[in-house]
């Protein structure tokens, strides 16, 4: 776990935030368990993307491209975007949404603050490869090489959380505290 000594620009708590990180890190399962904890609502960016659409992502990526993935993605992101400004909010992006330039710009003009769930890759592959939905998890070497031009621009979020062998629960407290939020309710 990585700590920066001001994450809190001003004496207001944050009232929002999202989950980047790699595929398989877990966003989804810790936004749930973390959401629920702050008594906050729980967004999606992939299901999002998937109800506007009104098709699942494989499809998406299939019948219109990464491109056309990543148009829908930036559409469903302004929503949430709107959402987190008038609800408290976790949002769980997909895995390519927080690198794509426009939207990391939205983001940081946003104000929300942006939480890496880290992990070697080795351990995400493992996760990842036996689900046939991935449209970006094709084979070892493919997802490696993605993981490492990704990782980067991940390191650009307020704060990295090192996630390997914790489970969500765990996870969860230590972006509460970290950020200094909360807890509505504990649950264990
Ligand atoms: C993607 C990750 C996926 C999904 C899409 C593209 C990526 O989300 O948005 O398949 O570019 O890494 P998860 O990270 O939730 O699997």
């Amino acid at each position: 776990m990585s700590k920066t000594p001001s994450l809190r620009r001003s004496n207001k708590p944050f009232r929002a935030l999202v989950l980047v990180g790699f595929m398989g890190s877990g966003k989804t399962r810790v936004g749930q368990v973390l959401s629920r904890r702050l008594g906050w609502d729980f967004l999606d960016l992939d299901a999002r993307v998937e109800a506007r659409q009104g098709s699942t992502i494989a499809e998406i990526f299939r019948n219109l491209g990464e491109t056309g993935f990543r148009q829908a993605e930036r559409e469903a992101l302004l929503e949430l975007i709107r959402e987190m400004k008038a609800s408290p909010a976790v949002a769980a992006l997909g895995g390519g949404a927080f690198v794509q330039p426009e939207n990391l710009r939205l983001l940081e003009a946003s104000g929300v603050p942006a939480v890496f769930l880290d992990a070697p890759v080795e351990e995400l592959w493992e996760r990842c490869r036996l689900e046939k939905h991935r449209p970006l998890a094709q084979n070892l070497n493919q997802f490696r090489q993605l993981h490492e031009s990704r990782r980067p621009l991940y390191m650009k979020a307020a704060l990295r959380i090192e996630t390997s062998g914790k489970d969500a629960d765990t996870i969860a407290d230590e972006i509460a505290a970290q950020l200094e939020l909360t807890c509505a309710r504990k649950e264990k």
